[in-house]
């Protein structure tokens, strides 16, 4: 069982935060499946939620239906003070179980503003980042970083991290400027883990129950994203739980239920199409597929009348 905080989770695998796919559609579905320990949101701009923004108001609004999983949601920014703020309204006004920071979000608007990634070129604010939050709120508290900016210093960070009070740290093992090319660096995990009292929880591009199982070695426990789309019944392989026939067909059906329950009916085919996009991709033969249906020679081609 993993502990993060005062918080018992009865199994040692998370739903990776994502952001336009972990929102409570797939929360809830995720849940509903079972076998994963902890749920973390898409992520969430601190300065919206401190100024109670309408949008962002509504990506926080509670699941419908308590999930038996905990749900946490994960907060990003650059101002120490915005985020606690945006933590302290967490905890006092929502049902979530705690509270993730983002120090590994690559996109250029979010870095340049000091946030997600930036964070691990700024250590001192890093620090202040986790401070701040710590002292707001009494939730569990988690952060979620990356190897490094450019060069890595994850033992540093994840140290820095401890010390202001986290209560647990998840390690994407990617550089921010690998992006998600390349492979994640789970080499790294064991000198990482030696080097902290907290839990480490591991993460980078586990889509198979053994390549989970293996991972799960060196670290207390992992983040699953793309993997979750690609295969919704990997937490339960990984819990030891039955699946059964797989049922690919019931788990859109059900995604497109919930879709309709909560979204407008001009976004359902959108949210449908990202929810879906790693499904289809993760069956054998259809990145090839995709690739000729996509040529624009073999388009030309297949306009050409059949003789
Ligand atoms: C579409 C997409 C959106 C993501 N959004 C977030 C996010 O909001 N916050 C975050 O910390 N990580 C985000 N990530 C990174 C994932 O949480 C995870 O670290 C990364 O995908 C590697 O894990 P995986 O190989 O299991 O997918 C995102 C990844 C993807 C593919």
């Amino acid at each position: 069982m993993l502990k993060i905080g005062a918080l018992a989770i009865e199994f040692p695998t998370v739903l990776a935060p994502m952001a336009g796919l972990t929102d409570r559609v797939l929360r809830q579905l995720t849940d509903e499946i079972g076998g994963c320990g902890l749920l973390v949101s898409e992520m969430i701009a601190a300065e919206g939620l401190r100024r109670r923004n309408r949008r962002t108001l509504e990506m926080i609004a509670g699941p419908p239906r308590p999930t038996r999983a905990p749900q946490f949601i994960q907060l990003f920014g650059a101002d120490p003070e915005a985020l606690a703020e945006a933590a302290a309204i967490v905890s006092a006004e929502t049902g979530y179980a705690g509270i993730d920071i983002n120090m590994g979000c690559p996109v250029p608007k979010v870095v340049r503003s000091g946030a997600g990634s930036g964070l691990l070129r700024d250590l001192p604010r890093l620090g202040a980042v986790v401070a701040a939050v710590r002292r707001s709120t009494r939730l569990p508290l988690t952060v979620k970083v990356r190897l490094g900016f450019s060069q890595v210093n994850v033992l540093e960070t994840t140290k820095i991290i401890e010390q202001e009070g986290a209560d647990a740290v998840a390690v994407h093992f990617r550089l921010k400027s690998d992006g998600y090319t390349g492979s994640a660096r789970w080499e790294l995990a064991a000198a990482v883990r030696a080097n902290l009292r907290i839990p480490l929880l591991g993460n980078g591009d586990i889509m198979t129950l053994a390549f989970a199982l293996e991972k799960m070695k060196s670290v207390d426990g992992v983040l699953i994203g793309r993997g979750a789309l690609a295969n919704p019944f990997i937490f339960r392989e990984i819990a030891g739980q039955e699946t059964g026939e797989k049922d690919w067909g019931g788990y859109v059906r059900r995604l497109a239920a919930l879709i309709a329950e909560h979204y407008p009916e001009r976004k359902r085919l959108g949210k449908l199409k990202a929810f879906t996009r790693f499904l289809v991709l993760s069956r054998p033969g259809t990145r090839a597929w995709k690739k000729r249906r996509t040529s624009p020679r073999r388009a030309a081609f297949s306009r050409r009348p059949s003789r």
